[in-house]
């Protein structure tokens, strides 16, 4: 609001809704409530969070809103989703230097037409893909889905510290999708996630940038449930204890069934 009120040139205000990189959740609906009362686009990337976390376009005054169909809708990657509101239509109209690809005005004008089209080749499996995993989450119901990914979340913040591991991001502002945790002491990466990977078989994603090393991530979204993440604790539980770190292996999973009982 500040900035805004500083600069009335702003044109648009973007926001990661889910990092997915620090697991940290932006309050997109609160931002939505501050952009209703001036000109500039709301542009908001829900790419790890739409179909696992709340997002409600036209509530929240989302202008542009953007995802991915690898993360919580769960279908392959390659694939990408797009909603413009009538002002984002007014501002992709002005647009004189055009893409090809990603030429709003082309996708509506073939969009629009009856049969819909699409400006060029379509990618037809992955339109299958994307077609079957949006009626599993819509089988599932978008509501259960959304309370799925914030129990799981739930699970694995308790889980956590039942090892005796620390979160990264501040809990009041944590994701329903992935939760990052700091690397025990004396843990290398390689050790830790290698271990986690190679002797027992569960991916966990490390850190970025200047968080290599420091961090690890798991990931809840898409198509899981209480089996994952027992799987997934039991994986930590296990290679923290053979590297010294932990006395109790099956802390984290114990936690994860009283989550789920
Ligand atoms: C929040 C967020 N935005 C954007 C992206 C980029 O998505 P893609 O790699 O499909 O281009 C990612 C990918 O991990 C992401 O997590």
């Amino acid at each position: 609001k500040a900035a805004l009120d500083a600069d009335e040139d702003i044109k648009a205000v973007s926001v990661v809704h889910n990092e997915t990189s620090t697991g940290v959740a932006a309050p997109i609906e609160a931002i939505g409530k501050v952009m209703k009362d001036y000109d500039a686009l709301y542009i908001v990337d829900t790419v790890s969070s739409l179909g696992g976390d709340y997002v409600d376009v036209d509530k929240f005054g989302i202008d542009v809103c953007i995802t991915g169909s690898q993360k919580c809708i769960a279908a392959p990657p390659g694939m990408a989703a797009i909603t413009l509101s009538d002002d984002a239509w007014a501002a992709a109209d002005k647009v004189d230097s055009h893409t090809f690809y990603l030429d709003m005005q082309a996708a509506k004008k073939s969009g629009d037409k009856n049969p819909p089209q699409t400006p060029y080749t379509p990618s037809v499996s992955l339109t299958y893909a994307m077609n079957e995993a949006l009626k599993m989450v819509m089988e599932e119901g978008l509501e259960n889905r959304v309370a799925r990914h914030h129990k799981a979340a739930k699970a694995s913040v308790a889980a956590v510290k039942a090892l005796g591991l620390e979160l990264f991001a501040d809990e009041k502002v944590s994701s329903a999708t992935v939760t990052a945790v700091k690397m025990p002491e004396g843990i290398t990466d390689a050790d830790f996630r290698g271990t986690v990977r190679d002797k027992y078989g569960v991916e966990l994603a490390g850190g970025q940038d200047h968080l290599k090393g420091n961090i690890f991530r798991i990931g809840h979204m898409g198509n899981i449930s209480y089996k994952e993440l027992v799987q997934t604790f039991a994986a930590i539980g296990m290679t923290l204890k053979g590297l010294g770190a932990i006395e109790d292996a099956g802390a984290g999973v114990a936690s994860i069934t009283e989550s789920y009982l």
